[in-house]
């Protein structure tokens, strides 16, 4: 029998991507989606769909005992963009917390649950050059704090729930909608940075991430956290590189001071609040963009799950771009 997978958030950049990567294998996959969401990537019809309600540990109790026990479970639904901090942490941390109240019931528990965090619940370097997995966790946004708070509750579920956590550095790839923006620019010719000086940055391509889920689903640590990058020290001028040289472009590169972006940032925001949506590059966002270190040292990780990362930035962004533009987004 092929292995029952539960994928949350499983219509999104990373979701779809680790859907369509588990079916490809030959697993069994259900896609917790939400009523109304956008699910054009998840057309294969082996797929199984459920509505969680994750408001209410009882009623989702309910759900999950109507659906059977799951070998896996990957929490990947989540919010990268809230209007209100209430909003990161009812969706980040609450409902991660009640999902794994649900799944520690004997009759439905997983051989693994993976919750699906980010680096941002560390936050950026401190003292060392690298944000290493032992160091005090200091998120520099609402985002990262609400994903600190889901790892916090996790603590309570290690003896009921055999959990994992991984914490992905900034992911791009084909779907993927925030880093596009930045590559549109560069289609158009235009190579925009924040601050004067390139920033240290790190970057995992999609395929790599999702392959490093479902290893740490098979083998990994439980009540462990993974940090997941390719194991290489960027700059934001190596993603511009990366970018120009995919797309065989010339561009115009500025450097625009931080106080210009802020008030870009500032005006975004307002703009987004009108229209009830939180735009990519907002106040707090600014806050993992300008002066903060975000390499990383994820060589526990390749140790723990004997996996290593095939794609750099340059050849992930090759088959990105390849990617947007045979779906004419470019
Ligand atoms: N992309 C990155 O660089 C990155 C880096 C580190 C960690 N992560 C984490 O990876 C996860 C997926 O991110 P992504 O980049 O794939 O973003 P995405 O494309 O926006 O996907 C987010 C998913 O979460 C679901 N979701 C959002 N709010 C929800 C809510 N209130 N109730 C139920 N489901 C909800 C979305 O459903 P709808 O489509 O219905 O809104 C969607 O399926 C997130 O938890 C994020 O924190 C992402």
């Amino acid at each position: 029998m092929s292995c029952r997978l539960l994928v949350t958030g499983a219509n999104g950049f990373i979701g779809s991507a680790l859907t369509e990567h588990a079916l490809a294998l030959g697993w069994d996959v259900t896609a917790a989606v939400r009523r109304g969401s956008d699910c054009r990537y998840l057309a294969d019809k082996r797929l199984h769909f459920v509505h969680l309600p994750y408001e209410s540990p009882q009623e989702l109790s309910k759900v999950l005992r109507q659906q059977g026990r799951f070998e896996y479970v990957a929490h990947i639904a989540g919010t990268t963009k809230a209007l209100h901090r209430k909003d990161y942490f009812r969706v980040n941390a609450d409902y991660t917390r009640h999902l794994a109240q649900a799944l520690s019931d004997e009759a439905v528990r997983p051989s693994c649950f993976l919750f699906l965090s980010s680096i941002a619940a560390l936050g950026p370097a401190q003292e060392a050059e690298r944000v290493h997995p032992d160091q005090l966790p200091r998120p520099v946004t609402t985002y990262g704090a609400s994903k600190l708070a889901a790892e916090i509750h996790l603590e309570a579920y290690k003896e009921s729930l055999p959990w994992i956590v991984i914490q992905p550095t900034a992911v791009f790839g084909p779907r993927d909608r925030d880093l596009f923006q930045f590559i549109r620019m560069v289609h158009y010719g235009l190579e925009l940075y924040i601050g004067l000086r390139p920033q240290p940055a790190s970057f995992i391509y999609v395929k790599d991430l999702v392959e490093l889920m479902l290893t740490a689903l098979e083998r990994g640590p439980k009540g462990q956290k993974l940090i997941a990058t390719d194991g290489r020290d960027y700059t934001t001028d190596d993603l511009g590189a990366a970018v120009r040289t995919a797309l065989s472009r010339r561009t115009l590169r500025v450097r625009l001071p931080v106080s210009v972006v802020r008030l870009i940032a500032a005006l975004n925001e307002q703009y987004g609040r009108l229209n009830n949506k939180m735009p990519a590059l907002n106040r707090e966002k600014l806050r993992e963009l300008i002066d903060v270190n975000w390499h990383c040292d994820a060589s526990r990780t390749f140790q723990q799950l004997n996996f290593y990362p095939a794609y750099d930035l340059y050849r992930g962004m090759e088959e990105t771009i390849q990617w947007y533009r045979h779906h004419e987004w470019l």
